[in-house]
């Protein structure tokens, strides 16, 4: 496992949309685990594959629970609202309030290339849109309401 550059504020990659895994390759896997490595190192709960420069549809969290890997994960049904503080290792030092959905039901493949079904409710369907947006080029700070001081 190797730690991976995380990337930041204006780089472009970020703002591209990111293709499905057709195939779980050694290369995905070890991407997986970088990923993870990474997240961890830099204490975040969460990591998509654009955000160290890989535009791939994969995504690693960990809210507290223990790592869930999510390849190609879809957003199928979500419930609720909530409004929190929210913030992103590609954004340093930032932190806004941002809606989300309260319980989101999220469909992925797992490294195995198992579909398999989240739900998560609170900080996790916060973890997981955020995530997910990322795939789409998405940043947390589109979608601020307010910004709240560190
Ligand atoms: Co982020």
């Amino acid at each position: 496992m190797a730690l991976r550059e995380i990337r930041t504020n204006d780089d472009e990659i970020l703002r591209k949309k990111s293709k499905k895994v057709d195939n779980i390759t050694p290369t995905i896997i070890t991407l997986l685990e970088d990923m993870a490595e990474t997240m961890y190192e830099a204490e975040g709960v969460g990591l998509a594959a654009p955000q160290v420069g890989i535009l791939r549809r994969v995504v690693v969290i960990d809210v507290g629970d223990g790592i869930i890997e999510l390849i190609n994960p879809e957003i199928i049904e979500t419930d609720g609202e909530q409004t929190g503080p929210e913030g992103c290792l590609s954004v340093p030092g930032v932190t806004g309030e941002v809606e989300r959905p309260l319980i989101v039901k999220v469909k992925a493949l797992n490294r195995n290339g198992e579909e398999f079904i989240i739900e998560g409710e609170g900080l996790l369907a916060r973890a997981l849109c955020h995530e997910i947006d990322h795939l789409d080029g998405i940043i947390f700070t589109d979608k601020v309401i307010r910004y709240l001081d560190e």
